[in-house]
């Protein structure tokens, strides 16, 4: 069971969560995701589930001019504000992934959700939920923290192709970033799973690493 303190922790990570969307890691993992997202045909619906401060989505609706309508939901209303604000010609809902996401009507021919797993309260509940919403054919693309996340290897990997001085004008909220992140990784409540338990929990065998090799990428 989720506490109010944590639910409103993302809230608060709304604030700075950009931060990290400089990090060159994180933006090759936005592109792997983009990537996996089928071509022909054009998807009508595509659904962002836990979008955040709407990175994806973003990308989406860039890389991906073809594709119908691009959803975007997530719980927090902060983290909603700004994915709204980025990108106004997506529709944006506040859907609770811990439910029965009655929230959202119809079907997606894709479901992307990127590092919103390992939150959640029973991810195997949660995307059985998911998956009732894609089409017959519809694909679902997950991304989430392996086991053991190291996030110094993403920062050195960010420096050696981008340099330190990308991140300077960062440090204050980089900092808050940080102290979040140590929070998360400590609570025992987060679920941060190895290859195995992906495959199980996916029902796949197509997973690979992205984002400096911190977290898995699951195509099913
Ligand atoms: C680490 S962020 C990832 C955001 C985005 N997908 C990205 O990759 O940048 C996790 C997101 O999951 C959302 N989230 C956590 N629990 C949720 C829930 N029960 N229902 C919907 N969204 C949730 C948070 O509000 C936050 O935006």
């Amino acid at each position: 069971m989720r506490t109010f303190t944590e639910k409103s922790l993302w809230d608060v990570y709304a604030r700075c969560y950009d931060a990290i969307a400089v990090f060159q890691p994180y933006q090759e993992m936005i592109a792997d995701v983009v990537a996996e997202v089928p071509v022909q045909p054009s998807p009508r619906r595509v659904l962002d589930a836990g979008c955040g401060t709407g990175n994806l989505t973003q990308a989406l609706l860039t890389m991906r001019p073809d594709v119908g309508e691009v959803v975007a939901a997530d719980r927090s209303v902060a983290m909603l504000r700004r994915s709204r604000r980025k990108n106004p010609t997506a529709t944006h809902l506040q859907v609770d992934l811990d439910g029965e996401l009655g929230e959202l009507s119809g079907s997606f021919d894709v479901i992307v959700c990127t590092n919103v797993l390992y939150t959640l309260a029973d991810p195997h509940h949660s995307l059985t939920m998911l998956r009732r919403r894609l089409t017959p054919d519809g694909r679902l693309v997950v991304t989430t923290p392996i086991a053991r996340v190291d996030t110094k290897k993403i920062v050195r990997q960010h420096i050696e192709l981008r340099g330190a001085a990308s991140l300077l004008r960062l440090v204050l909220p980089l900092i808050v970033v940080a102290l979040i992140n140590a929070r998360i990784v400590r609570t025992t409540a987060y679920h941060f799973l190895t290859r195995d338990q992906v495959c199980e929990l996916l029902g796949t065998d197509a997973v690979r690493l992205t984002y400096s090799d911190q977290v898995w990428l699951a195509v099913c």
